[in-house]
């Protein structure tokens, strides 16, 4: 199989995380304050926060906390940040359900106010753009850093100093992002700033997080044990703790350590720079099939997927086609980023999204690109 499904969950993963997991489960690692064993489970959980602090540039490790994904860490900031009947947030139309449901939901039964800065052809949305649609009442701006759907890159130390100018939290959707582009929550001045381990971080699905400035006042999602400081009866307020009722996800918080070092061991932008050039070489010789329109452009994009529609054919015929003739992989349809696709000009049926990754080998793009040609041949052009 040819799999050009990262941007929904990596495969294959690196082997240091098969081993990582593997050598997990062979071990009674519990966590120790819970057990009394001596192999101490937050060994992990420390190590993975610091590389992740290394990927981020956060200066304290324990202002980072793990989750179960993205979509709760940004359901606990959003709820968090005590948003109350009058707030107003702004946000984008290149956000995920993730980020799009929380705050509509918020709207729907709390009486807050929500806009959606419409992106450009390019789905980028101009930091000025944001500040336009900034009201005295705005609370909070929360932006989806790099678009899964098309790429594209927001400027994040700009938006920054817009929601900051007018006295709002910033809170990033770095699903896309982390693992692939350098970012830097200190310099950019980020206040939260959600992850998620199983796409370009490589860990298994199930882990994520959420990084918090210090002194933010954001009330958890949950309570419960921590497994030390029993006697105090509510939640620790100390981090992460605060943050991390329940037993953990330690298989997930391994698999993201392994998976953060391999990122590091290997350099980001050398793991970056091969699925780049995969997605430029296969853009650039789309350009062959003027019935294939490609929705990634632009200067400020990963290029670490790119999506696309062939003319005349909707995205998941495209999708059924790859899969059962060629054993292609791609996704297809909304990618769960309505509000993006009208500015792109496809509602409703959305896109094809095609993305390869570190791994994917040369005769695998050329196999890809043939499978196009074959596919607009037959269906579009209809040759003989
Ligand atoms: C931009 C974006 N935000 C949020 C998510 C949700 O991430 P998770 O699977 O960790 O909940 C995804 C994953 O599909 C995503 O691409």
């Amino acid at each position: 199989m040819i799999y050009f499904n990262n941007a929904a969950t990596s495969y294959p993963k690196p082997k240091v995380v098969f081993d990582a997991v593997n050598a997990y489960f062979n071990a009674p690692t519990c966590h120790s304050a819970r057990t009394g064993l001596e192999i101490d489970s937050d060994d992990h959980a420390t190590s993975a926060r610091q590389k992740l602090a290394k990927l981020f540039n956060v200066s304290d490790i324990n202002q980072i906390i793990f989750t179960s994904g993205s979509t709760e860490a940004l359901n606990l900031a959003i709820n968090g940040i005590g948003l109350k009947k009058g707030s107003h947030v702004v946000s984008t139309t290149i956000e995920h359900n993730s980020v799009i449901r929380p705050l509509k939901h918020l709207e729907r039964d709390e009486g807050i106010e929500v806009d959606f800065v419409e992106c450009d052809c390019l789905s980028y949305v101009e930091p000025a753009k944001i500040e336009e649609a900034i009201k005295p009442n705005t609370k909070a701006v929360v932006v989806n850093h790099s678009s899964n759907v098309t790429g594209s890159i927001l400027d994040l130390a700009e938006i920054a100093k817009v929601a900051h100018r007018h006295g709002a939290l910033f809170i990033v959707d770095a699903s896309q992002s982390a693992g692939n582009i350098p970012i830097d929550v200190t310099a950019w001045d980020i206040d939260l700033l959600s992850f998620t381990g199983h796409k370009s971080l490589y860990g298994i699905q199930g882990i994520g997080g959420l990084y918090l400035k210090k002194g933010l006042d954001v009330k958890p999602l949950k309570v419960g044990g921590t497994g030390v400081k029993s006697e105090v009866l509510t939640q620790p307020t100390e981090m992460p703790l605060y943050y991390e009722a329940g037993t953990p996800n330690m298989p997930g918080i391994v698999s993201l350590d392994a998976g953060a070092g391999y990122i590091l061991e290997k350099g980001i932008d050398h793991i970056r720079n091969r699925k780049v050039e995969i997605v430029k070489t296969i853009i650039d010789k789309l350009k062959d099939y003027p019935e294939v329109e490609v929705y990634t452009r632009g200067k400020r994009n990963s290029y670490v997927n790119f999506c696309f529609n062939i003319k005349g054919m909707v995205p998941e015929e495209v999708g059924y086609i790859l899969d059962s003739s060629y054993d292609i992989t791609v996704r297809t349809g909304l990618h769960c980023a309505p509000l993006i696709m009208k500015p792109l000009g496809v509602y409703p049926w959305g896109t094809v999204r095609a993305s390869p990754s570190y791994f994917t080998t040369d005769n695998e793009v050329d196999k890809f690109i043939e499978a196009i040609k074959q596919t607009v041949k037959t269906f579009v052009r209809k040759e003989k």
